[in-house]
């Protein structure tokens, strides 16, 4: 079956379990998931029972869509996604991504837990996304190009919308939480990075290195989504701190998401008009 023939399943599927009118899809990164318990008159769909769905296999990620009211907009959100480094295609990554568009999202919200490379950042902060390096060493689009979504060569000079960056800084000044900026670097994982790739993605120009993000951005901008990246830097990449591991990610994430949660919130209240 195509892609296409899929979405449209799809979509059927999840309109029937009563998801009607979308505005944004939100993807909620590791440890990050619990803004989808702020969502008001929830209809919870599990991966499991979706057509054409993968099921999510990392410890920390729930595994559901949940639909409803965020801050007065209508959100479909990723409790949990999916990694290229658990063994899925690039094309199976970004499926949800399509089926967004397919319900009806102009926007895309994603999130992640990201290694901080830039020297100024610290544990805990929060960085909106302003550009990406795709270093994954594959790419969502390769293949025969799906005319029904995108053109064969998207363009990507703004990957991530310059005006929901302008919102989400001036709403984390409001807020005083402190948002960095910079640029996220994808790395396909799963091992976290060598010292000497984080040299190399601090020299090329990354400020924060992270393991997904990158193919959804890519098959969001093919379908026209505009993008709101925010990433949650839960340590200090390789070299640059102690040794990784997926304990500290999480740990930091649960610091901060009182934070998180404000700042994606009062985003989304503030947009409008899109
Ligand atoms: N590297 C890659 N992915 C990550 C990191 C990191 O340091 N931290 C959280 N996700």
């Amino acid at each position: 079956m195509n892609v296409q023939d899929q979405l449209r399943e799809t979509v059927a599927f999840i309109q029937a379990q009563g998801v009607q009118e979308v505005e944004f899809g939100l993807i909620l990164g590791s440890g990050l998931g619990e803004l989808a318990n702020d969502i008001q008159d929830p209809i919870c769909i599990p991966y499991e029972k979706i057509p054409h769905f993968p099921v999510s296999t990392v410890a920390g990620h729930a595994g559901q869509l949940v639909y409803g009211s965020l801050s007065g907009k209508k959100v479909i959100a990723m409790q949990g996604r999916f990694h290229y480094y658990e063994g899925y295609s690039m094309q199976t990554v970004v499926f949800p991504v399509r089926v967004m568009n397919g319900l009806g999202a102009h926007s895309l919200i994603v999130t992640n837990a990201a290694g901080g490379v830039n020297t100024s950042f610290t544990p805990g902060n929060l960085m909106l996304i302003t550009d990406h390096i795709n270093f994954m060493g594959n790419h969502p689009l390769i293949g025969k190009n799906e005319e029904n979504l995108g053109p064969r060569f998207p363009d990507m000079s703004e990957a991530y919308s310059h005006s929901y960056g302008q919102i989400a800084k001036k709403v984390a000044e409001k807020l005083t939480i402190s948002l960095q900026e910079g640029v996220y670097m994808g790395f396909s994982g799963p091992t976290y990075e060598t010292p000497a790739e984080i040299r190399f993605a601090r020299t090329i120009g990354a400020d924060a290195v992270g393991m997904s993000t990158v193919p959804e951005v890519i098959a969001a901008r093919h379908v026209g989504l505009n993008v709101l990246g925010i990433s949650c830097i839960t340590n200090l990449a390789s070299g640059m701190q102690a040794n990784l591991n997926h304990k500290e990610v999480v740990e930091t994430t649960e610091r901060v998401k009182v934070d998180f949660k404000r700042l994606i919130t009062t985003i989304l209240a503030e947009i409008k008009g899109v």
